[in-house]
This record gives C-alpha cells, sequence and structure tokens, in this order.
C-alpha cells in the first residue's frame, strides 16, 4: 500500500455501516439489560448480518438489508438462548439511528470545504440509511445517498460500485472509495476505484483481489491522504 496519498479525486463513497455509523452502538446502548451478552451478541449479528448478504446474493434470492438484519438478529439471539421480543423490537429500531463515529462529522466538513462531493453507498435500504443520517445529523454533508436497492445485489458485486459512480456524475478514476470493511475495499479496488481501508478494527490484511490504494486507522487521516491541508 501506498501510505503517501491519494491524488485527484474529485469525490469520496463512503461505505455506511462499521465506517460512518457504530453498529456496536445498538447493542451498546442495551448494556444493562443485554449485560455480559451485549458485545457477542453484536458481533454475531454483524458477521450473521453480512454472510446473509453474500448467501443470498450467492443463492439468488435477494432480501433487503432490513430483513436480514432482522433475520440475522433473530439468529444471534437464538444462538445466546435470548427470546425477548420487546429487546428485538428495541435493537431493531436502534439500527435505525446508530451513533456516528466521533470524527465522522469534521471529516465531512473538511471534504464539502475541500470542494469533494461526499456520498454513501450501503447495503442498507434507502429508509435504513435516511433514517440513520437524518438522527446523526449529517444529511448536509452528503451529495448522495446510494442504496445497493438500485443494483439488486450485494456488495461486493462489481456493478453495485458502478450505481454510486452513476449517483455522483463522476467518474472511476475521480473517486475515493472508503470503507471499514477489508472486503468492501477489495471490492471497490476490484472493480477501479482508488480505494482507503479505515482499518478501525485493526484487522490482518484480506488475500482477495483488489489492493487498497492507503490504510487509515480512522477518518481522520482521509484529509491528509486526499491532500487537503489542516
Ligand atoms: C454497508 C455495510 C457493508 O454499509 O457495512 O454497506
Amino acid at each position: 500500500m501506498d501510505q503517501a496519498g491519494i491524488q485527484g479525486v474529485k469525490g469520496c463513497v463512503f461505505d455506511a455501516y462499521g465506517t460512518l455509523f457504530d453498529f456496536n452502538s445498538a447493542a451498546a446502548r442495551c448494556r444493562g439489560q443485554l449485560g455480559p451478552n451485549a458485545d457477542l451478541l453484536s458481533k454475531i449479528w454483524r458477521d450473521k448480518q453480512l454472510q446473509y448478504t453474500w448467501l443470498r446474493s450467492l443463492m439468488g434470492r435477494h432480501a433487503d438489508f432490513w430483513q436480514i438484519t432482522g433475520d440475522a438478529l433473530d439468529y444471534a439471539m437464538k444462538s445466546l438462548g435470548l427470546d425477548d421480543g420487546a429487546m428485538r423490537k428495541k435493537l431493531m429500531n436502534l439500527y435505525r439511528t446508530l451513533d456516528v463515529f466521533p470524527e465522522v462529522v469534521a471529516t465531512l466538513e473538511r471534504l464539502k470545504s475541500g470542494g469533494l462531493k461526499t456520498a454513501i453507498l450501503s447495503n442498507g435500504t434507502p429508509e435504513m440509511l435516511e433514517a440513520a443520517v437524518k438522527a446523526t445529523g449529517i444529511a448536509p454533508l452528503l451529495d448522495g445517498i446510494v442504496s445497493i436497492e438500485t443494483a439488486g445485489i450485494y456488495k461486493p458485486h462489481p456493478s453495485v460500485y458502478g450505481v454510486a459512480l452513476d449517483s455522483l456524475s463522476l467518474e472511476k478514476n475521480g473517486v475515493c472509495f472508503i470503507s471499514s470493511n477489508a472486503w468492501d475495499a477489495h471490492g471497490a479496488s476490484a472493480f477501479g476505484m482508488k480505494t482507503v481501508w479505515c482499518n478501525r478494527y485493526g484487522q490482518a490484511r484480506e488475500n482477495l483481489p483488489g489492493s487498497p490504494d492507503v490504510e487509515v486507522a480512522t477518518l481522520a487521516e482521509l484529509a491528509r491522504v486526499l491532500g487537503l491541508e489542516g
């Protein structure tokens, strides 16, 4: 990876869950009720949610991300022996209003003041993404909110990344895609986008096609990576 930076970018496209929005914040807000199960529940929920996106894509049996998120939560709760309909409802509602990571607002503001376009490209449904963006107040900092529902298949199918370019009216080589999900960064890179892997969780590199151009620990490094000073 070239840590020097990425030149010539006119727009930034962000993954949503795990990159802008903290998917662990739903279970964290129920820690009082969930107790020691909170972190494990959140991990199983997320892992299963992603698996279902890939498995359904391979099966050719698409269901939207709201359904998949609920199916994954049901699996996670069952695997931990939690039979609590009220908690399920609460966690699903919280998924619509997740926290943003601490540096997100300042990063988006810096990109906008630097003249860059900004957008989300996410597996989330348009309704889920609208709710999350509204709850966190970042709507004015985004030029586009793109759901994979437009493509009808989940990341990292190459057609999904093309949909994001269309929404910003930008060419592939003018866009930087940013994701904390390594497999997602590899998918965008394999598609031909410049890519930043925001390795929030200190994970090892994936052995997949594509190669993220730059690795950062948080989005606070992004402006520097893109050559925006200050
Ligand atoms: C998304 C998932 C992959 O927002 O985090 O698309």
